[in-house]
């Protein structure tokens, strides 16, 4: 090797290095954000929960496992599989960061987020799953879906949105639901973020003493933790009462977030036995100057 072409290997080994680590940015930004304010509360050294894996074993694992999701988006797009994903759990769970996480380094194409509003009038008057339906993955596609058809037996029956007996009859209809959709060929994962009463409180908090975050404060939330028994009471049903062979329910613990989206992760790639996708060695065409 000559001079030459060592000082141009050196030369790329340095944009090799600042392109990676531009990619790391990505998620230290968004870790970055969300500590902004425990910061701002706690001095530099201390973050509320003593709870928090440390930060830099957090980060090895979580692009060890986003490497892994690449993996999976690959087969899933080879063998053209239909996965969903459920996100459920109260307000402030960590639903979408772990979301984030999961989409961050995934091809939009093969894996899309659902998170639809509350229904319109028209959708009101509707079949409540046809909503739903149209999101549904083809072959070769993952849904993430950020709440779900289950707001009927969550947000929507604590706050009255619906009666009893809508709610009754989406109990008898969510299994029928979910097993067609698995007959079908789909991929059924439900997870159920679990965050207790005092850490939902603190979150809360957080929010509203953050200027960027205020906006994430719904009126629906100060109100849900007026109603926290209620919702104890409809989460226990719900889990009980739709929790089927063909699509259980997983339950992830998110007082420590981190933890939480790793082992989210963790869990998800191992529901799919999915293996390494041949793939021919991509060169760029040389260009003459
Ligand atoms: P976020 O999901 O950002 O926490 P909200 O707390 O405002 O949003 O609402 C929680 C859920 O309740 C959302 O999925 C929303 O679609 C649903 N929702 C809000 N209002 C209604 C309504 N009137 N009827 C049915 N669902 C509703
Ligand atoms: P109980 O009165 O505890 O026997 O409740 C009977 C069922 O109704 C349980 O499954 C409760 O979860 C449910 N339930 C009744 N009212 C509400 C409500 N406001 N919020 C949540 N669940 C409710
Ligand atoms: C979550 O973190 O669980 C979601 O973002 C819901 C919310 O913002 O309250």
């Amino acid at each position: 090797m000559n001079e030459d072409s060592m000082a141009r290997l050196a030369v790329d080994y340095d944009r090799i290095r600042s392109d990676l680590a531009d990619s790391f940015d990505e998620e230290f930004e968004v870790a970055m954000d969300e500590e902004r304010l425990d910061r701002m509360l706690f001095g530099a050294n201390q973050p509320p929960t003593g709870a928090d894996i440390e930060r830099g074993v957090y980060f090895r694992e979580l692009f060890r496992l986003q490497r892994e999701l690449v993996r999976l988006q690959d087969w899933v797009q080879a063998q053209k599989l239909k996965v969903v994903v459920l996100f459920e759990g109260r307000d402030s769970a960590g639903k979408g960061g772990a979301i984030k996480r999961i989409t961050q380094r995934l091809n939009p194409r093969v894996c899309r987020v659902v998170a639809l509003p509350a229904p319109s009038e028209r959708e009101r008057s509707q079949w409540y799953f046809q909503r739903y339906v149209p999101h549904l993955p083809a072959g070769g596609e993952m849904v993430l879906f950020d709440r779900s058809w289950y707001n009927r037996a969550g947000v929507e029956r604590v706050m009255g949105f619906c009666s009893e007996t809508e709610v009754e009859e989406f109990f008898r209809s969510v299994p029928e639901f979910e097993r067609m959709l698995v007959r079908s060929g789909v991929v059924l994962i439900k997870y159920w973020f679990s965050i207790t009463d005092e850490e939902q409180e603190f979150r809360f908090n957080m929010r509203i003493h953050d200027p960027l975050k205020q906006w994430k404060l719904s009126p629906m939330d100060v109100e849900s933790r007026r109603r926290w028994e209620d919702y104890t009471r409809a989460k226990e049903a719900m889990l009980e009462r739709t929790h089927i062979p063909e699509a259980p329910w997983w339950v992830v613990e998110a007082v420590d977030k981190k933890k939480a989206r790793l082992n989210c992760i963790r869990h998800l790639l191992d529901q799919i036995p999915y293996g390494e996708v041949e793939k021919p060695l991509v060169t760029l065409p040389g260009r003459v100057r």
